[in-house]
């Protein structure tokens, strides 16, 4: 155990999360973006560092302070995430895709300041897919055994939507929150669900982020053992 008592059951494993949103960039002073403000991940580093483990972050565009003990590898867009996230995983014993990847880039990049014409409608935006990170590493995984959680904000039928996207995904656990006005993004606490494959549905009461992320940190850990 630890200082505080805290069980050490991550000590000796290598972990990446990803944390915040990626933004898109249109022009070099406009960008594509989500609202996520990065809190989920920052608490998964911050618990698993108190748990013993070696952490990388992988933070995108989060004004959050650097987790004490943590790595910390800063990316902007989803393809830079794509990049750093797999690159760590290499040797990871877990991976947890906190971050809100966006789903969509312009399909192009203009090098200068994209100006307005007198009496012209601008340009349509077109967008093209970006690569799915934790479908890949699902897939793909770079270390046998290696356990891969994805995080889904969802609308409606919250958990057939959930269950839906983790067989789609093929990750290990998938924590599905329910979004509404006031609900997740930049929100200090949360209410979910984590799903297995397995048919199992662990609840996460409402509370702090932390709570959260102890919860993940204890499926994985039992699935490590
Ligand atoms: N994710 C990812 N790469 C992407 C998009 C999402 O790795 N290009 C990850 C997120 O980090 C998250 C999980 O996939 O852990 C689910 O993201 P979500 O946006 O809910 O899934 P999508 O497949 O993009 O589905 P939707 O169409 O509902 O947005
Ligand atoms: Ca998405």
């Amino acid at each position: 155990r630890g200082a505080e008592g805290q069980a050490m059951d991550l000590a000796g494993r290598h972990v990446v999360v990803s944390a915040g949103g990626t933004r898109e960039p249109l022009d070099p002073v406009r960008f594509l973006g989500n609202r996520s403000s990065g809190k989920q991940g920052y608490a998964l580093a911050r618990t698993a560092v108190a748990r013993g483990a070696r952490v990388t972050l992988v933070a995108a565009n989060s004004e959050l302070p650097d987790p004490a003990g943590a790595d910390v590898v800063r990316v902007g867009t989803a393809t830079q995430m794509r990049e750093a996230v797999l690159k760590a995983a290499a040797d990871a014993d877990a991976v947890v895709m906190a971050a809100a990847v966006a789903d969509f880039r312009p399909a192009s990049y203009a090098s200068g300041k994209i100006k307005k014409r007198d009496g012209q409608d601008p340009e349509p935006v077109v967008l093209v897919r970006n690569p799915d990170i934790l479908a890949e590493l699902s897939a793909e995984r770079p270390r046998p055994g290696q356990i891969v959680v994805g995080f889904a904000a969802e609308t409606d039928d919250v958990l057939a939507n959930g269950r839906a996207k983790l067989a789609r995904k093929g990750c290990d656990l998938l924590v599905v929150n329910e979004v509404g006005e006031r609900k997740t993004f930049g929100a200090e606490r949360s209410e979910a669900v984590v799903l297995a494959p397995d048919g199992s549905e662990t609840p996460v009461p409402f509370g702090p982020k932390e709570g959260l992320a102890d919860i993940v940190w204890d499926l994985v850990a039992d699935r490590l053992s």
